[in-house]
């Protein structure tokens, strides 16, 4: 749905509408002017709030009502409906509140009203003065956000070893590759938010070391931070391959703005590109240099695309969409070298090539945590809290492998709104909250225009339950060990998607009860 269809939708509500016709849990969707606005009823009491979403516009009406709040349709946000406020990731920004009127049995909205979001940390003294954080991406970004929006009045130093302040990467190999957005779209927030929050964002400046002693991190250019806090987020790197070619200049691995804008600026006059990996990212700018105009080549390992994660059905299916996208697949192939002008395969075969694009994986950046003496277990470990071994040090994002509730394992996973929620628990902790890190997890792909969500975590299963036609793009796959469902995929089932999600965080209440 287009926002301008969004901003037409249903009645106008500054007229009014009949209380009873809104039922206790459910929501309308409404104007008042230009502006969509939700109307929801709760516990007999109406709230309004606006109706498109902050993170990428989806359309709230769509959404999932949770008590006193509403999630989006598309990734999963949840915002408070009286407040407004992002309550959790991916979106960031609060939703305008509505005031309402209530008189002769109809329901009036009026004004958009000023509200604060609730401060969910009570004041536990000796609060921190100072709070580090090692990293400006996702888990950086929105525990620096949350700090601030909890009214931390402390010092809030960001140390970021990237050039570009925190930025939307999943779009950095969707949309902004493909030349869909533009790149004002690309930074999380505008540079001014960082002088105006208070924010010392230290960029091109790496730490080096942690002395867990002395509460001090040492930045590279000699110099010494101490903290009272500190939040390790310094997420993860592309995998290289042993390939000979591999440094060659037209051979791209993609993690942070330069290198998105590298391989944009190689398709002005790259033909023939060869993307090695067939996994989300690797399949993601497939899709993007396709949109270029580009041919392109996809080399992998495995006989399916993307079916560790999403298994055969749907790893088919994805293969059949890049072809019929012109994509053409190498697969249970590898490349053995790399030149100027080709990449030549394990089975003997050349494709020429002037842009390659590594995408196999990446690799959690444990050095740090490593160097300090921190517990490290193919991820930093934490508990349900996000605290390392060390007392005062959190880990957030894709190093942080947790005690999930809902496998009953610790895991670690590379996903976008995990780390921003992981990031905003580890911020409410830091300043003596107690919170438990017990999200479900989620992400989502993009493929052309098809949207993949998936809700869980399974990393092996014994059943897939395909419900409705994964050709038709109307599907929803259950994945299952011993009967019990461990995730969800789907495409175009947004609802089915929420309601597993609000099912899986109910049913690890239960057990845990
Ligand atoms: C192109 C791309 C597309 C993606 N698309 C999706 C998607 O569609 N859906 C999804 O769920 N996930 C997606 N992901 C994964 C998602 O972006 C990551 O899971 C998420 O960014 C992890 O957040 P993080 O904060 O842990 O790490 P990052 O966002 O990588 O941030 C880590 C930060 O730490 C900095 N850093 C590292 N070491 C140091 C140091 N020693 N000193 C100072 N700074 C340091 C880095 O420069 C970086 O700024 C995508 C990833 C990429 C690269
Ligand atoms: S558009 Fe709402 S969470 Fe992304």
């Amino acid at each position: 749905m287009s926002d301008q269809q969004a901003k037409t939708t249903g009645p106008d509500l500054t007229l009014g509408v009949a209380a009873d016709t809104l039922v206790d849990g459910k929501m309308l969707a409404g104007h008042v002017g230009e502006e969509a606005v939700l109307l929801a009823r709760y516990d007999n009491e109406f709230l309004a709030v606006g109706a498109t979403c902050t993170h990428y516009s989806g359309p709230l009406a769509e959404g999932l009502m949770v008590d006193d709040t509403v999630r989006c349709p598309w990734h999963h946000a949840c915002f408070s409906l009286r407040t407004g406020e992002a309550l959790r990731a991916p979106a960031l920004t609060p939703l305008v509140c509505w005031s309402i009127e209530q008189r002769d049995g109809k329901v009036f909205v009026r004004e958009p009203m000023t509200t604060t979001p609730r401060i969910r940390v009570a004041p536990a003294p000796p609060s921190p003065q100072r709070i580090v954080i090692v990293g400006g991406g996702a888990a950086g970004f929105a525990a620096a956000e949350m700090l601030r929006r909890q009214r931390f009045q402390g010092e809030v130093v960001m140390v970021s070893d990237d050039a570009a302040p925190p930025v939307d990467r999943p779009n950095l190999s969707k949309d902004y590759l493909a030349g869909n957005a533009p790149e004002e779209w690309v930074p999380l927030r505008p540079e001014t938010f960082y002088s105006e929050a208070n924010i010392d964002l230290r960029l091109k400046n790496a730490v080096s070391g942690i002395d867990v002693r002395r509460h001090e991190v040492a930045l590279g250019d000699g110099s010494k931070l101490p903290y009272d806090r500190l939040l390790l987020a310094t997420g993860a790197e592309p995998v290289r391959l042993p390939a000979p070619g591999m440094e060659l200049p037209h051979v791209h691995t993609l993690r942070a703005l330069a290198d998105s804008r590298g391989i944009i600026a190689a398709t002005a006059t790259a033909r023939r590109a060869v993307v090695i990996g067939a996994s989300f990212i690797g399949l993601e700018v497939a899709a993007a240099l396709r949109a270029r105009g580009l041919e392109v080549h996809v080399v992998a390992p495995e006989k399916r695309p993307m079916e560790r994660v999403l298994g055969s059905q749907l790893g088919d299916f994805v293969r059949g969409l890049h072809e019929a996208h012109g994509v053409i697949f190498h697969l249970e192939n590898a490349p053995t070298t790399i030149d100027a002008h080709n990449v030549t395969l394990r089975s003997g075969d050349r494709i020429e090539a002037d842009l390659v694009v590594v995408g196999v994986g990446v690799r959690p950046r444990l050095a740090l945590a490593e160097k300090a003496g921190l517990a490290v277990d193919r991820g930093v470990t934490v508990n349900e809290y996000l605290e390392t071994s060390a007392p005062g040090i959190f880990a957030a994002g894709d190093i942080a492998r947790w005690p999930d509730v809902h496998t009953g394992s610790a895991i670690r996973v590379e996903h976008w709104v995990v780390a921003e929620r992981q990031g905003q628990t580890a911020a409410l902790n830091m300043l003596g909250a107690r919170e438990k890190f017990d999200a479900v997890p989620f992400f989502w792909s993009q493929h052309y225009d098809v949207p993949i969500n998936y809700v869980g975590h399974a990393e092996s299963w014994d059943e897939v339950a395909v419900d409705g036609d994964i050709e038709a793009r109307d599907c929803a796959l259950r994945f299952k060990r011993n009967g019990h469902v461990l995730a969800v995929a789907s495409i175009y089932r947004d609802s089915e998607s929420l309601i597993a999600e609000v099912q899986m965080e109910r049913r690890s209440v239960q057990t845990s009860l």
